[in-house]
Order: structure tokens, then C-alpha cells, then sequence
């Protein structure tokens, strides 16, 4: 058995090949603060966000695509592969394939890997997110043609050029999907004076939010605190003014873009305009992000039909690669 690993930011997906992706959840853990004592993970601690008593503690074990609590994290990696090994029909143990956010450090990935043996695996590899999101969108990888891959996700941005089954040029950005729902929250705390929560602003975002004016705008009511008079309050917002809001994280994914492109050899760069920019993450779902990256480059720019599975689907079918590599 076969088995891919997303380790995201924002969500923890496992594909076994030959079922698909059967996990699919945030990385979120909540617990109690006293006992330490686990008492939801995944979706249901997600809701948690901004609703918990003092007693109870809500994280995000990790970060801007760091590891930030190591050992939430080993605790949430297993219940979520165990879950997923339960469900299996095959025996043996799996090998698993697991990709971990790029900023992680050399301990941090050594840690993960261990983690994970320690579920159960029979071998474990670990590997690059951009890689990994390539195969899972169905770029061909190994051959002599330069494809560039935009993986936008929760905490990073990861920027890869790929040839001959490796990345030759790449930059990985802390600009990605949570600096988008922090913008929300700037924008409408200025702009209307109400203070919202995390999990109202990833709403709005995923409801209106776009980098790209749209051709028939649209609306979307938020809800929160009104902060001169203290009282709870709704506005409208539109979907054309959050591009204004989102201007500073979108122009820093922009000049990283630009900034491979210009580096890359120049070989890889003109098969990159024939190929075109492959987007996934799902960062990569927000409105025009395709449109906008196509006018700024010149460059055709599609999103991945496997945007969010992407790399998880990469990874999992990366197993017999990196099991051939290690053996040779
Ligand atoms: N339809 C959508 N429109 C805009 N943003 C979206 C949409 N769907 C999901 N997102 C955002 O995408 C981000 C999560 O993407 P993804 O699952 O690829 O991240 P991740 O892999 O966990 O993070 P990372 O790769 O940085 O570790 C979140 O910020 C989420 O709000
Ligand atoms: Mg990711």
C-alpha cells in the first residue's frame, strides 16, 4: 500500500493509491490547556477558532509553513494516518510518501519522518511541496521541458521551475491564503470601523474575495463587532473592493513569479511561454488569481482541475519513484 501525505498549513490530506484522497482536514488541534489532553482535531477544532474558553486552546501547529508546535503536530500527523490505514483493505505495512511545508528546517523534516515511521511505515520518504504538486496536476516532470508551478496554499507561496524531474529555479514566499484573511481584517477594521474573527474573513474570502475585477460584481455580509459603539454589527462588502485590500500580498506573489522567471535559464523560460503556469493550492482558487498572473506575465496561466489534492495526490504517487531511487 501506497500512501501521500500533504502536511500543510492549512490542511492535512491522505491519498492511498487506488482509493483517492481519504482524509481530507485543517490542521487544527484543539486541547486542554491544563491537561494537554486532546479534545478535537481536524474539522471539528476548526469551528473551535475564536469560540473557546479560557480553559481550552485552539492551534495551528504550524505556521507561515513552519513548524511551530512539534509535537501537536506528531500527534495530529498520526491520528490522521492512522485514521486513514484503518479504512484500508490491503495488508502490509504502507510506504508513505510525505511532503512538508518548504520553510521547515533540516531537524523539523528529519522529525516528521520519524513521526511518521512511527505509525506504522514500513519505509517513509520526504519530499519537496513544488514537486510533488507538479505530478499530482499532471505535469510531465521528467522530461527536457521547463513547467512552472505556483503552489499557493496557506502559509507560502512555493514557486518552482521543473526539469528533468527536478526543481532547477525556485522561491518560497511567506505571501499565501492567510494573508489574505488578515487583509480582510485590516480592510474592514479601517475601512468600517468592525472588527471581525479569522474564520468570518476566510468566508468572505472564499465567498467574494478577489485579485481580478470582476465583470458583474457581487456582494457578501459580514459580521462582527461595531468598534466605536461596541455592539454587534453587519456590513456589505463587494467583491471589486477587496482587490484593493488584497493589493499587498497579491503584488508580493507577482514579483516572485517575475523574479524566477528572470533567473531561470533561458532555455526553461521559453518552453515555460509555450507550456504555460500551472497553478495549485488553494490559494490558486481565488478569483482572477489565473487572469491576473496571465496579464502580468504574458504568460497562459491554468489552474489545476486537483488544485487543493494536487500535492498529496503528487506525493502518493511519488512512492515507487523515491522507493527505486533510495534502493539504487
Ligand atoms: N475558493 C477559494 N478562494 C480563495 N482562497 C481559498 C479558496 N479555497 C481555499 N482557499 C484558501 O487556500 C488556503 C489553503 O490552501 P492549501 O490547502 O493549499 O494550503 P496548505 O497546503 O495547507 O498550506 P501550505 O502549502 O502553505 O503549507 C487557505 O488560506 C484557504 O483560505
Ligand atoms: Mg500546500
Amino acid at each position: 500500500m501506497d500512501i501521500g501525505v500533504d502536511l500543510g498549513t492549512s490542511n492535512v490530506l491522505v491519498y492511498v493509491k487506488g482509493r483517492g484522497v481519504v482524509i481530507n482536514q485543517p490542521s487544527v488541534v484543539a486541547y486542554e490547556k491544563n491537561s494537554k489532553r486532546i479534545i478535537a482535531i481536524g474539522n471539528k477544532a476548526k469551528k473551535m477558532i475564536g469560540k473557546t474558553p479560557e480553559s481550552i486552546e485552539v492551534v495551528r501547529p504550524l505556521v507561515k509553513g513552519v513548524v511551530s508546535d512539534y509535537t501537536v503536530t506528531e500527534r495530529m500527523l498520526k491520528v490522521f494516518i492512522r485514521s486513514a490505514m484503518e479504512k484500508r483493505t490491503g495488508v502490509g505495512r504502507p510506504k508513505i510518501c510525505v511532503c512538508v511545508p518548504s520553510g521547515v528546517t533540516e531537524v523539523e523534516r528529519r522529525a516528521v519522518e520519524d513521526a511518521v515511521y512511527r505509525t506504522g511505515a514500513k519505509s517513509v520518504y520526504v519530499m519537496e511541496e513544488p514537486l510533488a504538486a507538479a505530478i499530482g496536476a499532471a505535469v510531465d516532470i521528467e522530461e527536457a521541458k521547463g513547467n512552472m508551478v505556483v503552489d499557493i496554499g496557506g502559509g507560502t507561496t512555493d514557486i518552482a521551475v521543473i526539469s528533468l524531474g527536478g526543481a532547477v529555479e525556485s522561491q518560497s514566499i511567506k505571501a499565501a491564503g492567510d494573508d489574505y484573511n488578515a487583509s480582510m481584517i485590516r480592510y474592514i477594521r479601517r475601512k468600517y470601523n468592525l472588527l471581525i474573527g479569522e474564520q468570518t474573513a476566510e468566508k468572505a474570502k472564499i465567498a467574494v474575495g478577489s485579485v481580478y475585477e470582476r465583470p458583474e460584481d457581487i456582494t457578501y455580509v459580514v459580521k462582527g463587532r461595531d468598534l466605536i459603539k461596541g455592539l454587534p454589527k453587519a456590513i456589505t462588502i463587494t467583491a471589486n473592493e477587496t482587490i484593493e485590500a488584497f493589493a499587498d500580498t497579491t503584488s508580493h506573489i507577482l514579483t516572485a513569479i517575475h523574479g524566477v522567471l528572470e533567473t531561470a535559464p533561458p532555455e526553461l523560460v521559453a518552453d515555460i511561454s509555450v507550456n504555460g503556469i500551472v497553478l495549485t493550492g488553494g490559494g490558486s482558487l481565488m478569483y482572477g488569481m489565473d487572469k491576473l498572473i496571465k496579464e502580468k506575465t504574458g504568460i497562459d496561466t491554468y489552474v489545476s482541475d486537483k488544485a487543493l489534492e494536487a500535492v498529496a495526490l503528487g506525493a502518493g504517487m511519488s512512492v515507487d519513484i523515491a522507493a527505486r531511487k533510495e534502493e539504487a
